[in-house]
């Protein structure tokens, strides 16, 4: 990635108080990006301030509520748009979920894709944005822990190609891409996760990670950025490993 490759653009980035969010907002910044973050714990967001410097800025709001989805892209204009922020599921098997426990990603990462995508296409954002949805590894190999996680993530992962078709057809020249992390144990979700299906399968095979080791926040936050300053990473969606990024057909 060339050094300072974002300068001059703004970068919005929800969920980034902890975890891969904090992890993509730090590597945008380092990669000279203005970055304004996005949670509700305004503590968390300060102490990243706090980090980063003027190059951060703190907005506790929640990211799933249409409002603050349309006051944000309205006030900021991204050239980046990273929609990270996620609800961490129960994790127990599907007959321990209720309806709502079971919808939680559903009412809380589709809902916020949902809301923050269509702001971007109807603004619409600049030519040459781009905006990067994180689904899941879930998607593709299923998560029976976590109710209704994968299939929410699934469905992000085809919003996201639905709003690049529609950017496409518009000629609106924004560029949407969906990134699917393995899971890692190194995060608030990932450890709840990790922790459950050792209990259950009495294995660690989510603690020792995929190919490349346990993945960490720190190259989540590189891969999203290097997806959206390196040229010709122009797939749809992506797996995300500690060894880096596969395209996905
Ligand atoms: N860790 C993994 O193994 C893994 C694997 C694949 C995909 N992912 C995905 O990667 C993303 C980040 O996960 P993570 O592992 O970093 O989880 P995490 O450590 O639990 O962090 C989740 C982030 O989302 C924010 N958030 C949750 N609900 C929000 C809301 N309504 N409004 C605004 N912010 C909200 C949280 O901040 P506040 O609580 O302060 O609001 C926090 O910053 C999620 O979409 C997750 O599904 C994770």
């Amino acid at each position: 990635m060339q050094d300072r490759a974002l300068a001059g653009v703004t970068a919005l980035v929800t969920g980034a108080s902890r975890g891969f969010g904090r992890g993509i907002a730090a590597a945008l910044s380092g990669a000279g990006a203005q970055v304004v973050g996005v949670a509700r714990d305004g503590g968390a967001l300060g102490e990243l301030r706090a980090e980063l410097g003027e190059s951060f800025t703190p907005v506790p709001a929640n990211a799933a509520d249409p409002v603050v989805a349309g006051e944000l892209i309205d006030k900021y204009r991204p050239g980046v748009l990273v929609l990270n922020a996620g609800a961490t599921p129960l994790p127990r098997p599907i007959q321990h979920h209720t309806w709502e426990t079971f919808s939680r990603n559903w009412d809380v990462d589709v809902a916020h894709v949902f809301h923050w995508a269509r702001e971007a296409l109807l603004a619409p954002l600049a030519p040459g944005s781009t905006v990067v949805t994180l689904s899941s590894g879930a998607a593709l190999f299923g998560s029976p822990l976590s109710g209704g996680y994968a299939g929410a993530k699934a469905a992000i992962r085809w919003l996201t190609d639905y709003a690049a078709d529609e950017s496409q057809r518009a000629g609106l020249g924004i560029r949407f891409v969906s990134v699917l992390p393995q899971l890692s144990p190194e995060t608030a979700l990932g450890a709840v996760y990790a922790a459950a299906y050792a209990a259950r399968d009495g294995a660690g095979a989510a603690a020792r990670g995929g190919p490349g080791g346990v993945l960490t926040p720190e190259q989540v936050g590189q891969a999203v950025t290097g997806l959206v300053t390196a040229p010709g990473q122009n797939q749809n969606a992506y797996l995300v490993t500690a060894a880096g990024l596969r395209p996905l057909p």
